[in-house]
């Protein structure tokens, strides 16, 4: 605590991240990364981007890669908003959207930026208890004060809710903006984005941090209708015009654009992700349905803590939360085929 720090400074509780060990040769499952590169193309591109032009400024509207994500998504380009990961696309969308006085509802196990960003602006807010099972009981989002905000697949559980039930929840919110995080949606559960030509209440925040194996470059986008893109920007232009770098801008529209590499990748994460699941169940972990690239499992007997800390010690990262309901779960990102071979054969052994 400093003498200098403003009252905002002192009042704020940071996000922690996950670790970012700088050691080589450690297998890392803990921030649930792409474990494939991204796309040639990508590369290329970056590659040729790097050049003169970058003492230029970028474009402050990102008009060519806000072009790609409208048509790949089918929405008018004014539908479209993109930031420097979908972080500060959620940051934005705080500001935006939600006002002091009037509770905001979010999941009480869930991603756990969303509190950090209500702390920050001083926003009040309600924690919604998951059912004994970790599914989210839609009915208790319904006629929220203040505004809804979810992961659909929901991270840290893994779970996704059904197309339909996140509709029900827009729907029964017909004055209040609902933002649906879709971080993992192409690992496999449905994207809501059909529905924003239907309810101006509905904002779909997306990033390329994780399909499109892009954490590095810090891309996220929001798509809604053109009233909420335009309140996004009025923060955005109020905080920073360039959000989004050359490189940043060029690389994802690189990636948005292979769509064969995408779907390759994220099928071969699919495919371990169900073997791996498989395996876990053998060594008598429970293991969540998961719509993700991760798992979120608990051991029948084992603490978690124990084996976090000794696949730790064996250069294995994963993620371990010390939170109420979830301090014997293990959240586990899908890496290669040979990696969580490695894991595998620990867990044996530790077990
Ligand atoms: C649910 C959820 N939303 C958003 C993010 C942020 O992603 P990024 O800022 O890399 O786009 C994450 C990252 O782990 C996440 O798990």
């Amino acid at each position: 605590m400093s003498k200098f720090w403003s009252e905002t400074a002192r009042g704020t509780e940071p996000y922690v991240p996950g670790e970012q060990p700088k050691m080589n040769h450690i297998i890392k499952l803990n921030t649930n990364e792409n474990p494939y590169p991204p796309s040639p193309k990508v590369l290329e591109t970056l590659q040729m981007a790097a050049n003169a032009n970058l003492r230029l400024y970028p474009d402050p509207m990102a008009e060519e890669l806000t072009e790609v994500i409208a048509n790949y998504y089918h929405v008018p380009k004014n539908y479209v908003f993109v930031g420097n990961g979908s972080d500060e696309v959620l940051a934005f969308s705080f500001l935006a959207f939600f006002n002091r006085n009037e509770k905001i509802f979010f999941p009480d196990i869930t991603y756990s930026f969303y509190p950090v960003y209500a702390n920050l602006y001083n926003l009040s807010y309600e924690e919604i208890e998951l059912n004994e099972d970790f599914t989210i009981p839609i009915e208790k989002l319904f006629q929220a004060e203040g505004g809804v905000i979810f992961p659909n697949p929901n991270a840290p559980t893994s779970l996704g809710l059904t197309f339909n039930h996140v509709e029900r929840i827009v729907q029964n919110n017909p004055n209040k903006v609902v933002i649906v995080d879709e971080a993992y949606v192409d690992f496999g559960s449905d994207s809501v984005v059909p529905l924003v030509h239907r309810y101006d209440n509905l904002l779909v925040i997306q990033t390329l941090s994780k399909s499109r194996s892009l954490a590095g470059l810090r891309v996220g986008f929001a798509i809604g209708n053109e009233q909420l893109i335009e309140g996004l920007n009025r923060i955005k232009n109020s905080f920073n015009s360039y959000t989004l770098d050359r490189l940043a801008l060029v690389g994802a529209k690189a990636a948005l654009e292979d769509t064969d590499y995408f779907n390759e990748t994220r099928c071969k994460i699919i495919e371990t992700r169900e073997e791996v699941c498989n395996e876990l169940k053998d060594l008598h972990f429970k293991v969540l349905d998961s719509k993700t690239n991760f798992l979120f499992v608990k051991h029948e007997q084992a603490s978690a803590k124990r084996i976090f800390e000794k696949l730790k010690e064996n250069g294995i990262y994963v993620r371990y939360f010390n939170k109420p309901r979830i301090d014997q779960y293990l959240r586990v990102t899908i890496g290669l085929n040979e990696e969580m071979e490695v894991l595998l054969e620990n867990l044996r052994e530790i077990l």
